[in-house]
């Protein structure tokens, strides 16, 4: 059984699409979540990037124990110096550099020439290496690259110390057989490859992200690159939960397994989706929501007769919660406890209170309340450190043919303002007394509105992208009613664009 080495890229290439970008706060706490996810080497962010990049790669590498953790680095020394400074104290370091070898990029973008691109890498590479013992080196648009200069070049980069070698299809252009063609290629051609790693990275703008990356299992590569929910640049990248769960279930085919605990996809997926805002969408294998659904009658029947009729993989292999009816309100602090231990959840004392209060709150309104209430309740509970605002209540009116009306009352450093605004609808009008309380020009962007429980009295969680001088967050709310949990989002992203995190 061949072991692959899961590179996680959420953080850096993942959180560089659009509409994926998070605070430190929401950085660490994923960060968490995919060490115990169990990947084995976490991409930081790109330190030289901004003094935000730095401090998220520097902060993610002291507070993460298992896996690797690397920061992305152009070919530059001042590149290098500020990954190695944010990595250092990491309990396993990598520098990850890279620089582009295909003919177009070299000549429009680089502007440099193949013995250039050369120099450069053998340079650059050894320079890491002063510093790090755990270099991975990449070669920028590698699929598009002409075969023997790539060769060149990744032999140039083992020779000054690269640990692993990683071939990206940047552009998401090549084909399963191509890049499997190109990994056997480069097995027979690069001098000291026997020795390395060989990692491949695929973005998915023709929809073959994860079919390259397999294919190039197949054909030898030992690290494979990734993200949950397969966000990224463009069309995204290769994702996690589906390379996983396809070298699992098809181990007869691949004969190869990595060191993911599976039971801890779905909530690194829900996390990932809750922090960003970004909803999965309910066809997404492995982690959709009708992922594992059979609606029709004769799937149906079939299922219950015998679940492998239509069933390759069990849901709870991927940690979907058995939305069982778990607690009720009298249910004490102890039960929870255990009933979110046995879902997996690690919660520190602090945050059990929290949980607690916001747990006896929703049993009040619920009657039920099911492993997914729950699973709403602690993913929901990341309020803002240094909250300028408190929500406390509100009064709506609204209808037809009759003003939509607001008054919200809000808590700013203890103390109680309220106000009072109409809309053009409810929630226009309960946006417009935030922004007067505020004193901010805030603009609204995108609203989003999703039922995170079943049933009439299901938990609607509300998602908000606010943007004001420049600055873009996500804001969420969590309530059985919706007007409640819109106004708990605006008032999040309110405390987050004041700089709480
Ligand atoms: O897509 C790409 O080529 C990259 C490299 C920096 C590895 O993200
Ligand atoms: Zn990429």
């Amino acid at each position: 059984m061949k072991q692959i080495k899961v590179f996680d890229t959420t953080l850096r290439d993942g959180e560089q699409s659009p509409g994926c970008s998070m605070n430190l706060m929401e950085k660490i706490e994923m960060a968490k979540q995919l060490d115990r996810l169990g990947v084995d080497v976490i991409e930081a962010g790109f330190a030289i990037a901004s003094p935000m990049d730095f401090k998220s790669v520097q902060t993610i590498a002291a507070n993460v124990t298992n896996c690797k953790v690397a920061s992305l680095a152009r070919c530059t020394k001042v590149d290098i110096d500020a990954a190695w400074e944010a990595v250092k104290n990491a309990k396993y370091p990598r520098i990850h550099v890279f620089l582009a070898t295909s003919d177009i990029h070299m000549e429009y973008k680089l502007r440099m020439t193949r013995e250039e691109v050369l120099a450069s890498i053998s340079e650059n590479v050894a320079y890491a290496k002063s510093f790090c013992e755990d270099i991975e080196f990449s070669a920028e648009d590698a699929s598009r690259s002409e075969w023997s200069f790539l060769a060149r070049a990744y032999t140039a980069a083992i020779a000054a110390g690269a640990t692993v070698i990683n071939v990206p299809d940047t552009v998401g252009y090549s084909t399963p057989q191509e890049m499997a063609n190109l990994i056997t290629y480069l097995r027979e051609n690069v001098e000291g490859i026997g020795n390395v790693d060989i990692s491949v990275h695929c973005h998915d703008d023709l929809g073959l992200a994860v079919a390259n990356t397999l294919a190039c299992i197949a054909a030898g590569a030992t690290q494979v690159e990734c993200t949950v929910n397969g966000i990224g640049e463009r069309a995204g990248n290769a994702s996690l939960e589906e390379i996983v769960m396809a070298l699992k279930t098809r181990q007869d085919f691949y004969q190869a397994d990595t060191n993911i605990n599976t039971k801890q996809i779905y909530r690194s997926s829900k996390l990932l989706s809750n922090i960003t805002g970004v909803p999965v969408a309910p066809s997404k294998s492995i982690v959709g929501a009708n992922a594992f659904a059979h609606e029709s009658g004769i799937h149906q029947h079939g299922v219950i007769a015998n679940a492998q009729t239509y069933e390759i993989m069990k849901s709870t292999d991927v940690g979907i919660p058995q939305n069982t009816m778990v607690l009720g309100k009298h249910s004490g602090k102890h039960a929870l406890r255990d009933r979110l231990e046995s879902m997996g959840f690690e919660v520190t004392p602090e945050q059990m209170e929290e949980i607690f209060v916001r747990f006896k709150k929703l049993a009040d309104r619920k009657k039920t309340i099911t492993s997914s209430d729950l699973e709403a309740l602690v993913l929901n509970r990341r309020r803002v450190d240094n909250a300028t605002y408190d929500f406390v209540s509100h009064v709506v009116t609204t209808g037809m043919g009759v003003p939509n009306t607001a008054c919200i009352k809000l808590s700013r450093d203890g103390e109680d303002i309220q106000d009072v605004a109409i809309g053009t609808g409810p929630l226009d009008a309960a946006f417009q007394v935030i922004n007067r309380l505020s004193g901010m020009d805030v603009t609204l962007t995108n609203f989003s509105l999703n039922a995170v429980t079943d049933g009439e009295d299901a938990i609607g969680e509300a998602t908000v992208k606010l943007s004001c001088n420049g600055k873009s967050v996500t804001g969420r709310g969590l309530s059985t009613d919706i007007i409640e949990s819109s106004i708990r989002a605006y008032v999040n992203g309110i405390n987050k664009l004041l700089g709480g995190h």
